[in-house]
């Protein structure tokens, strides 16, 4: 099972590229750029890697983003995880950014995108993968700063295809922003939104209700309101779901207390996606082999969530359909 997982043809949807920052590169870059990281090696940082919830995660990853000044610098970690992501058979990602973890720091907007775009362009001609750019607004920060953050984003439009919102959940809900994603709709840009991680449901229909979100960024709490359950079962939204990130954020306890396999079987939209894989212990293949092992999931349970990954794209229809070809032809060249 851990080999055909491995080479599944899929899409990942939710990742954070400043996620994705392992610590040798973190530390390659700071010697590069003559900087003193608040860690004192290799070793201290995976050590620091233990969390008790997103907040105590959340203060470690911006101290980590330090590291980044250049474009080169955004540049080589996009480029490290496109990199494994062909690997791992990713053919498309779509793939988040925080540009105000950069801009408070003086690092201009340009510097940034202009590093992760190379290196997707790149990334796009040497291995073939497809991807697809979410700018994301932290949500503790204030709403004017999110319309500031969009303003910028809009001279880089074409290369934007969606807006997100991430960072601290609990006590910055949806609504916060209910004016920043109408004009970003209006500019152009998709809606998607973290919600329902730690949040509450509630926090899920207001993404879907007030920020119009086409796809919910975990919403592993939709379970607890069977209302919500039917909403999204009947609109088809996708959940990116992401089991490591869950279980090391203490979400659910143990992998076995995911409720992944109970939203798929409610007919729900799942996909299986890392998160930040530099701080969660694996990549997306080691996202799929953990709850397929916990959970016991089937071929069928495998197909439905690596079709879902293409489905649950930004990608044109005739696009979804290539993909979906392969996955079948995947399955039917390799029988259980
Ligand atoms: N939740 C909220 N904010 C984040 C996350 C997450 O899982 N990862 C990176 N920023
Ligand atoms: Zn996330």
């Amino acid at each position: 099972m851990r080999d055909f997982i491995e080479k599944m043809p899929k899409a990942e949807l939710h990742l954070h590229i400043e996620g994705t920052l392992e610590p040798e590169l973190m530390f390659a870059l700071a010697r590069r750029n003559n900087i003193t990281l608040a860690f004192n090696g290799i070793e201290e940082v995976r050590k620091a890697y233990q969390f008790s919830d997103l907040q105590d995660f959340l203060d470690i990853y911006y101290l980590g983003t330090n590291a980044l000044l250049f474009e080169q610098d955004f540049y080589d970690m996009t480029w490290a995880y496109l990199t494994k992501a062909h690997a791992q058979h990713v053919h498309h990602a779509e793939i988040m950014f925080d540009p105000q973890t950069h801009t408070d720091r003086g690092v201009s907007f340009e510097t940034v995108i202009t590093g992760i775009h190379r290196a997707l362009e790149d990334a796009r001609k040497k291995h073939k993968i497809t991807s697809k750019l979410i700018l994301s607004f932290l949500r503790h920060l204030s709403e004017e700063a999110a319309f500031k953050t969009l303003e910028e984003g809009a001279k880089y439009k074409k290369w934007i295809a969606a807006v997100g919102l991430d960072s601290s959940e609990v006590g910055n809900p949806p609504e916060k922003f209910q004016r920043v994603y109408q004009k970003a709709r209006d500019l152009g840009f998709l809606p998607v939104a973290h919600a329902g991680e730690e949040g509450p449901a509630a926090y899920i229909w207001g993404a879907l209700d007030k920020l119009g979100a086409m796809r919910i960024d975990h919403g592993v709490r939709s379970i607890e309101d069977e209302k919500l359950i039917a909403r999204l079962k009947e609109t088809q939204i996708p959940l990116t779901v992401c089991p490591l990130s869950n279980t090391k954020l203490r979400v659910f306890d143990k992998m076995e207390d995911h409720d992944l396999k109970k939203l798929l079987d409610m007919g729900l939209c799942v996909t299986v996606n890392s998160d930040d894989p530099a701080y969660f212990g694996g990549y997306v293949n080691e996202n799929y082999i953990a709850v397929q092992e916990a959970l016991d999931l089937s071929r069928d349970d495998l197909y439905q969530l690596a079709r879902n990954s293409f489905e649950a794209s930004f990608l044109k229809p005739e696009e979804k359909k290539a993909l979906i070809k392969e996955l079948d032809a995947y399955f039917a060249d390799n029988p259980a």
